[in-house]
């Protein structure tokens, strides 16, 4: 498939950079955007071993501004279902993508595009960043992973205030109620996420997809599964190469060289 609205560029160090590229419309997701990141996060993704995924939006004005709402307005229910279902689909193979994820938010983030954001496993904004759930304004709700995967990051009395109001916060109040984790100028973005990924991918590349295999897959778990589940998958991440590599590269004063397995 040649992409029209997504645009991926593979960096040195095995770094992935994802596009939304509709600018004119602030990247809103339509349904061929949607299938064009369901096409390259089952088919594309997976062949090209990456250590990390950076998520941004084309133009200056936006990350994603949320679901397409020219495309919505004209969809019959069962449409609007098949639609919902499919962006599902496609949050879940971002958040349950074995290599970390980030979120590098260029300007508005707003309904399905904050919702994206928080697919992702780390956001990074730019000062000029909005972030918000508008669509009680439209006569909805965050139907894309936003009820849920909100809740699990800011708890319910902030979730329901974002929800319930519709109202943009800027990035600062973004990173103080811990909706992203890291706040920098404008011109900084880019590079700070490159920054950020090519620390990540320094690592131990099986350590870190266990550590968030057993973060996610844990979080969701009571506290007594969870941590059999972290003790299973530490013993796992002991039994390799990379462990070895790594642990003899620290006795030895030297880098890791890791292979990933
Ligand atoms: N869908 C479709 N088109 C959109 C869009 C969206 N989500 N957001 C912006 N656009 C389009 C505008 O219609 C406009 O198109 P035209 O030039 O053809 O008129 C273009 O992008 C530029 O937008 P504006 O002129 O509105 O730009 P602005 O700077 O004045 O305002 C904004 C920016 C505040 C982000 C405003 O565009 C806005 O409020 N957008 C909608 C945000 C929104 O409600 N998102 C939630 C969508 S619903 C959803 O996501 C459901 C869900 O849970 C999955």
């Amino acid at each position: 498939m040649k992409f029209e609205f997504i645009k991926y560029e593979k960096e040195p160090g095995d770094i992935g950079i994802l596009t939304m590229n509709r600018p004119k419309v602030l990247n809103a997701l339509s349904w061929q955007t949607l299938r064009e990141l369901r096409e390259f996060l089952e088919n594309i993704l997976p062949k090209e071993s990456l250590k990390t995924l950076i998520f941004t939006g084309a133009g200056d004005k936006a990350f994603v501004a949320g679901a397409d709402i020219a495309e919505m307005n004209k969809m019959n229910d069962q449409a609007f279902q098949e639609y919902v279902d499919f962006a599902h689909r496609v949050y879940e193979l971002i958040e349950n993508d074995p290599s970390p994820s980030i979120a590098a938010i260029n300007g508005y983030a707003l309904g399905g595009g904050c919702e994206l954001a928080l697919a992702c496993d780390i956001r990074i904004a730019s000062e000029k960043a909005r972030l918000g759930f508008p669509e009680v304004k439209l006569g909805i709700f965050p139907g894309w992973g936003g009820t849920q995967r909100v809740t699990r990051v800011l708890g319910l009395g902030k979730t329901k205030e974002l929800v319930f109001t519709g109202e943009m916060i800027d990035s600062q109040e973004a990173l103080r109620i811990g909706l992203v984790e890291r706040v920098v100028p404008n011109d900084r973005l880019m590079d700070e996420a490159r920054s950020l990924a090519l620390t990540i991918a320094k690592n131990g590349p099986r350590a870190v997809r266990m550590a968030k295999t057993a973060i996610n897959s844990g979080s969701e778990m009571d506290l007594q599964r969870a941590l059999l589940l972290e003790k299973t998958l530490v013993s796992l991440c002991f039994d390799s190469e990379d462990r070895i590599e790594g642990m003899t590269a620290f006795l030895e004063k030297r880098k890791p060289n890791f292979n990933g397995n």
